[in-house]
């Protein structure tokens, strides 16, 4: 380091070495830092040498030391994008309701670790991860990136898992900032929602995570929100992001999201990611350099972003670790993603069948490719396993087809059920025919069904119920066997027509690379089962705030007004148009409550192999509300509870807390959960602020929304906080 190269100097702030670098940098090599292409749509002869595999590439500035960002799809583990890197396999974690089902934030920070690894290993500074939308709609074709219809579980389980990450020295994203919450028309809808209500829904998920992980970028959504696109969305960027929440670092576009040049740059867009996706290359050298020059776009600001990249960049830890690939510890990190498996699996009905014992003689196995391994979720997140897939299904049409087939991981259940069942015969029929398959289930001792439901990014499902007729084959074998345990694969909540009839519900998601292996530990007891759900599951589609999602129109399609997609006879609405929310914050079970319905399975159930009892309920009040309580495992096995603790404000219900108490039989334990002031707030936008009102409040604790197990009163203060 000479005397001048002070960027070099580690004793400075991220700023101050920011700061450095821009003195030196030229105009061409400031609007290089701001835009870039997805490497794999480049013509060879164009891209530059240091160009990765990811789906993104932003050319560095190697005089002075500043990387090339290659940046890797990561929501679920690393990507190989249509196999680019030839038998490149990664490690994949469960789907994030998985993930979320867990409720345990250490869990979400050892899979967003695991992920950063292998990122860095694969030669990736930045993770393209961190999805922190809420699942308003259980049809949304993402929520299986996503974590849960909660701000606050949502923010601390993605701020987790973006610190994990980040602990490779390697820059995460949050995303999709903001209200992206359906695929139907992702690219034209306009959301629009009151700013308190957003505030207190979506924005404070982000804003939690954001606290907590300090991600290095945000990306934007691709959506329109209250009548601007996400990316030039001043309220959004400037105001909340920027200014109220002081975020220092950038904001980088989702790919196929910038329209404008100086709009988006002023509203506070600060990189245009793969920008072939794009009608123009808006911060380029001929657009960006143009709109600076002309005085359109302030010097000061297109400082002001490159700042912004670059301080992320130092602060992380990208700019002083220049990534070297190396072989990651698969074995590893596959115990790290069997473990989020195993505590995301959720026990939603079980009449003794399960755990399963040594006795069995005769098992039927029934259906989804249970022979060969486990589903996993399509779009820009799939991840190819170690190995590579077990099954492959073509996407034909719709949307999704350009990105996702629909992709078995090679852990199967049969194999991890044969291995536990020494004693027994266990068959498998693949449930097509459905006479077949309920025949083997009635010569059977049991039936353990497999039904499957793939959800893509890029389309939002027509229906909730099982596809492929999963339903009529899960009702023909229960009515071959009383003893008929259902595993269900499904990357959001399905209805169930047959619940009365079958014996034992597991809901496993998109179990990850070791999936089968941890659903057959759950079935026999190895593991006592602890998710928890972190989305309600519906009656019907009939008690969703809207009962059809907007955009989606069903029929034959219309030439020039509608777009196919992969579901037969659903389109997607051509054009602009716009969705309201009149739920506002009242997403999910705080719907439900408002609106006085009950749920097939309320958010935050889950059954276990044991028993809990709760007892001691004490509660302060004053600033927040403190809830200490005693939590004791009454049955006969090892569990773990995850207590949760929901206060009554202005009418709603709200979750302010959790405990995950894992407890041996007879042992007890005394937890104490102090909520988030803002959680007992309204949003106030005239303040602005949080505005907690004074006086009494209620508060029960129990097992999910809707089990109150112990309840109090505690009294707070009036107090505002700022935005
Ligand atoms: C998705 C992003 C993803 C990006 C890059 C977009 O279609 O919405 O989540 O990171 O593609 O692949």
């Amino acid at each position: 380091m000479t005397a001048a190269q002070t960027w070099l100097d580690k004793s400075l702030s991220p700023d101050d070495r920011a700061r450095a670098l821009i003195a030196e940098l030229t105009l061409d090599e400031m609007i290089t830092l701001v835009h870039g292409p997805m490497p794999n749509l480049m013509k060879p002869e164009e891209k530059p040498a240091d160009a990765g595999t990811g789906a993104g590439y932003i050319g560095g500035v190697p005089r002075l030391g500043i990387p090339a960002l290659n940046e890797t799809d990561a929501s679920l583990g690393v990507t190989n994008p249509r196999q680019v890197r030839k038998g490149d396999g990664s490690t994949g974690l469960p789907s994030g309701l998985a993930i979320a089902s867990t409720w345990d934030a250490h869990l979400a920070y050892e899979g967003g670790a695991m992920v950063g690894r292998e990122s860095r290993a694969k030669g990736f500074n930045v993770l393209l991860g961190g999805g922190a939308n809420l699942t308003r709609d259980p049809r949304c074709g993402r929520n299986f990136e996503y974590l849960s219809e909660d701000p606050l579980l949502t923010g601390v389980l993605a701020g987790e898992a973006i610190k994990g990450a980040q602990a490779s020295n390697i820059v995460c994203t949050i995303k999709h900032f903001a209200l992206n919450d359906q695929e139907t028309c992702r690219h034209v809808v306009d959301a629009r929602i009151d700013e308190g209500a957003l505030r207190e829904s979506d924005l404070l998920a982000f804003q939690i995570a954001i606290e907590r992980g300090q991600p290095g970028s945000v990306m934007c959504a691709y959506n329109r929100v209250n009548g601007e696109w996400c990316g030039e969305n001043d309220f959004l960027l400037n105001q909340v992001l920027k200014g109220d929440w002081n975020y220092p670092g950038w904001v980088m576009s989702d790919w196929g999201a910038v329209h404008t040049t100086a709009k988006a740059a002023l509203a506070g867009m600060d990189q245009e990611s793969g920008y072939q996706l794009d009608k123009q290359v808006y911060f380029g050298p001929v657009l960006m350099k143009e709109a600076v020059e002309q005085g359109e776009v302030p010097f000061e600001r297109l400082t002001n972003m490159v700042h912004r990249i670059l301080r992320s960049l130092i602060d992380k830890g990208v700019f002083d670790n220049p990534v070297v690939p190396s072989e990651p510890d698969y074995e590893a990190h596959g115990d790290i993603s069997q473990a989020a498996a195993e505590a995301g699996i959720v026990l939603l009905k079980n009449d003794g069948v399960l755990p399963l014992g040594g006795g069995l003689r005769k098992i039927a196995v029934i259906g989804a490719h249970a022979d060969v391994g486990v589903l996993s979720g399509g779009g820009s997140s799939q991840v190819i396993p170690v190995g590579g897939p077990a099954l492959e299904l073509k996407v034909s049409m719709g949307p999704s087809s350009a990105f996702s087939s629909v992709t078995y991981f090679p852990s199967a259940p049969l194999a991890a059920i044969k291995a536990r069942a020494l004693n027994a015969t266990v068959s498998y029929a693949s449930g097509e025919d459905v006479a077949e398959a309920a025949e083997l289930a009635r010569g059977a001792d049991l039936a353990i069904v497999f039904a499957d439901q793939w959800c893509t990014e890029a389309e939002d499902l027509p229906t909730l119920s099982l596809p492929h007729d999963q339903d009529a084959l899960i009702a023909a074998v229960a009515a071959a066997n009383s003893k008929t345990i259902v595993v269900l694969e499904t990357g959001t909540p399905v209805t169930m027509p047959w619940l009365d009839q079958v014996s034992a519900v597991l809901e496993a998601w998109y179990s990850g690379t070791r999936g089968g292996e941890a659903i057959g530990r759950i079935l026999f007891g190895e593991v006592s089962p602890s998710g928890r759900l972190p989305i309600s599951f519906p009656r019907s589609v009939d008690d969703l705030v809207r009962p059809q999602i907007p955009g989606m129109i069903f029929g034959p399609p219309e030439e020039g007004k509608t777009i196919p997609t992969s579901f037969p006879n659903v389109q997607q609405h051509k054009g602009k148009f716009s969705v309201e929310h009149p739920e506002g914050a009242d997403v999910g079970y705080r719907w439900y409550d408002r609106a006085g319905k009950t749920p097939l399975f309320p958010f935050g159930f889950g059954l276990t192999y044991t028993r809990f009892a709760y007892a001691g309920l004490e509660l302060a009040g004053g600033e927040t509300v403190t809830a200490s309580f005693e939590v004791k495992n009454t049955g006969a096995v090892a569990g773990v509870e995850t207590a949760q603790v929901y206060a009554r404000i202005a009418g709603g219900q709200r979750l302010i807390g959790w405990a995950r108490v894992a407890l041996e039989p007879g042992e007890s334990r005394r937890v104490s959960v102090e909520a988030d002031p803002r959680l007992l707030a309204s949003y106030d936008a005239g303040l602005p602020g949080w505005r907690v009102a004074a006086g009494p409040v209620e508060v029960t604790v129990g097992p999910d929304a809707a089990t109150v197990a112990l309840k109090g009163e505690a009294v707070l203060s009036a107090r505002t906080m700022k935005p």
